[in-house]
């Protein structure tokens, strides 16, 4: 691999050998789930459901390397073997904001957005242990924010707490494809 997972930063621009056929898979994969976000055509698998009072905040949906070998094969000839790939569709809370978290099993992943009006991915420090899934504003101090751009990839460390804001209007719909796990 020609990028480094234990960078200092906790995201990072990368570029991908054949990036743009890469890139076309995936804008398929966000496509799909999409479809399935608005319409629920239940055609992909769908990993999480967070819907309050009818508001589909955070929905995400399980694609398995062997359901698009093509891309996979892509990813594994330079070197990047995906443990799977994760379409994440996020509306938000009613504040445009996704709050700061770690993720459940993934560790490292490299990011494709494919949908963003400009929101504001904020990494943070925990300052005391969290006492839900989400850490409250007192638990956590910020660190880093960045501006991760549609149709680029980025590496993700999911491990470091971390929320997204400035969401909207329309949905942000980004892949994660996990290279690896915390079990
Ligand atoms: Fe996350």
């Amino acid at each position: 691999m020609n990028f480094n997972l234990q960078s200092f930063e906790p995201s990072q621009s990368i570029l991908l050998e054949n990036e743009d056929l890469i890139r076309l898979y995936l804008e398929e994969l966000c496509e799909n789930a999409l479809e399935d976000y608005y319409q629920e055509t239940n055609k992909t698998r769908l990993a999480t459901d967070y819907t309050i009072d009818g508001r589909k905040i955070y929905r995400s949906y399980d694609i398995r390397p062997e359901d698009t070998p093509n891309l996979t094969k892509l990813l594994i000839n330079q070197g990047i073997e995906p443990f799977n790939y994760l379409v994440s569709v996020i509306l938000g809370e009613s504040d445009h904001s996704f709050k700061p978290h770690i993720d459940k099993q993934r560790h490292h992943s490299i990011m494709f957005i494919y949908k963003d009006s400009s929101a504001i991915t904020q990494f943070f420090k925990e300052i005391k242990p969290k006492s839900g899934f989400f850490y409250n504003e007192d638990e956590i101090e910020l660190t880093h924010s960045y501006e991760l751009t549609e149709g680029n990839f980025y590496t993700f460390n999911h491990q470091i707490p971390h929320g997204v804001v400035n969401i909207g209007p329309d949905v942000r719909c980004h892949v994660t494809i996990t290279l690896s796990t915390i079990d």
